[in-house]
This record gives C-alpha cells, sequence and structure tokens, in this order.
C-alpha cells in the first residue's frame, strides 16, 4: 500500500479558483480502486464515477439500466484508490428525475456509503426541484447539460445538441438556472463549441467540456476511451492517448503461448 504523501486535496473551491486564474480543470471518469490510483497519483484533479459504467464496465448499450447499488459499489472502490482528487458520482436514470425526496435519498446513500465528495445529475430546469434539494442538505452538484445520455431515447441518437437556436437557448438559460441554484459546476457534452465558449465565459462557476470545444473551463474524458481499451469507438471529439485494447490483446496472447509452449514458468518463476 502506497504511503500517504504531502498533498493539497482538490475541493469544489479549488475548481473555482482555477477558473479565476485560467488553469484548465482535468477530469477523468473511474470506476475501480486500481485505476483510481493511478489516475490520482498522475494528478488529475476530478474522478469522475460516471454512469458511464453502464457501458464499458457491464457493456450495456445505454447509461439508463445501471443501478445504484452499482454506483455506489464503483464509487466505494474509487474512492479507496485516490488520495488527492475531488470525486464525483454520477446520480444514475430514474433515482432523480420524478421527485426531487427520492434525489435526495439516493444523494445521501451515495454521500454515506462511498465517501465520494460531489453528486453529479443530468438536465436543467426540469429536475431543478431535485438539484436545490441536494444542494440544501449541503452536498456540492455538479450540473450536465447539452447530450445528456440519460435522454437518448428522447434525443434518439448521440448527435451534437444545440445546433438550432431554440435548444442553444434552452441551454444558455439551464446553464445560468443551474449557476444560480448553486451548482459548483456543470459539465457541457457535445454541443458547438463557439456555444460552450459563450456559455463558459457568461458563468462565474466552471464548466467542463466533452465533446464542446477548447474554450471550456475543463476536460472531461472517458477513461476507457482516451486509454483505447474501448478501442472502436472514434468520435471526432477523442483524442486516444494509448491503444491498450491491443496491448493488453497482445500481452495476453504472449501470455497463451508461454504457457502452451512450456516455457512459462521457467525455472527462476518457481519455488
Ligand atoms: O458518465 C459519464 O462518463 C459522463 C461523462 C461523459 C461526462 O457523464
Amino acid at each position: 500500500m502506497s504511503v500517504k504523501k504531502d498533498f493539497k486535496r482538490i475541493t469544489t473551491h479549488s475548481l473555482h479558483k482555477m477558473k479565476a486564474i485560467g488553469e484548465k480543470i482535468t477530469m477523468l471518469t473511474a470506476y475501480d480502486f486500481s485505476f483510481s490510483r493511478i489516475i490520482d497519483e498522475a494528478g488529475i484533479d476530478v474522478i469522475l464515477v460516471g454512469d458511464s459504467a453502464s457501458n464499458v464496465m457491464a457493456g450495456h448499450e445505454t447509461t439508463l439500466p445501471i443501478t445504484l447499488d452499482q454506483m455506489i459499489y464503483h464509487a466505494q472502490s474509487v474512492v479507496r484508490g485516490k488520495q488527492r482528487c475531488l470525486v464525483v458520482v454520477d446520480l444514475p436514470f430514474g433515482t432523480y428525475q420524478g421527485n426531487s425526496k427520492e434525489a435526495l435519498a439516493s444523494t445521501i446513500r451515495i454521500m454515506k456509503e462511498t465517501g465520494a465528495h460531489a453528486v453529479k445529475l443530468e438536465g436543467g430546469e426540469e429536475i431543478l426541484e431535485s438539484i436545490k434539494r441536494i444542494l440544501s442538505a449541503g452536498v456540492p452538484v455538479m450540473g450536465h447539460l447539452g447530450l445528456t445520455p440519460q435522454s437518448i431515447y428522447k434525443f434518439g441518437t448521440y448527435q451534437v445538441r444545440a445546433k438550432e437556436e431554440a435548444e442553444a437557448e434552452k441551454l444558455r438559460k439551464d446553464a445560468m438556472l443551474l449557476q444560480e441554484a448553486g451548482c459548483f459546476a456543470i459539465v457541457l457534452e457535445k454541443i458547438p463549441a463557439v456555444l460552450a465558449g459563450e456559455i463558459s465565459r457568461s458563468l462565474s462557476i466552471p464548466t467542463i467540456g466533452i465533446g464542446a470545444g477548447n474554450e471550456t473551463d475543463g476536460q472531461v474524458l472517458v477513461m476507457h476511451d482516451m486509454l483505447g481499451i474501448n478501442h472502436e469507438f472514434k468520435p471526432r471529439f477523442l483524442r486516444q492517448y494509448l491503444n491498450l485494447y491491443e496491448e493488453v490483446k497482445g500481452a495476453v496472447e504472449h501470455y497463451i503461448r508461454d504457457v502452451k509452449s512450456g516455457d512459462f514458468p521457467n525455472s527462476t518463476e518457481q519455488y
């Protein structure tokens, strides 16, 4: 187990300071202890325990099936791996939309059972009551606007959102409502870069973009996409930093060859 280092913990206030001084915020998803430890030690500012776990960990086509219990399991593992970064957990589909009391109850379970620092909810005006109730209990909330994957069956596709003026105008208003309600940051997913820049400049809280250009206050990617584990997913906004799918596959093929040929274990690899 690693020794505790002298480090400065990232808080929601640190993110506000970063925006104020123009330092970009870095966020990646993680879902387990081992990757959380690597990502935290690399110096990431925020780990998002995203409901994208439904896709990349559980193999579902959408984020809708993942449950609150499953999100809690992932968040507990991530919290055990981190020392410095802020940990934000997605409230999964069906645990906050209908009823603000249920939203608070789901949040309280996440906060009590995982040790995470904040929650993220998808949507604007339509979920404002839930956001306000969670904030009134003292829990920091990150908003999420633009392409909100929990609404995929309403959108019908994962295409860029808010290209039309009416949707762009609703997004501007929603962003302002979330800031006024007290959200500490907002994820802007898959919207035109110009609109994301305009919204980011209009807000005092930080925006964190994914597929939203370079003028947001920070960036987030799904870890499996940027490491090339999810190797067939190649949207335009993604920069793939590794081809871990090929690396791991190659290593496993090598291991299979070594065992089949009797090369592994050799005399130094036994007792
Ligand atoms: O669940 C997730 O990974 C997310 C990011 C794409 C922002 O919400």
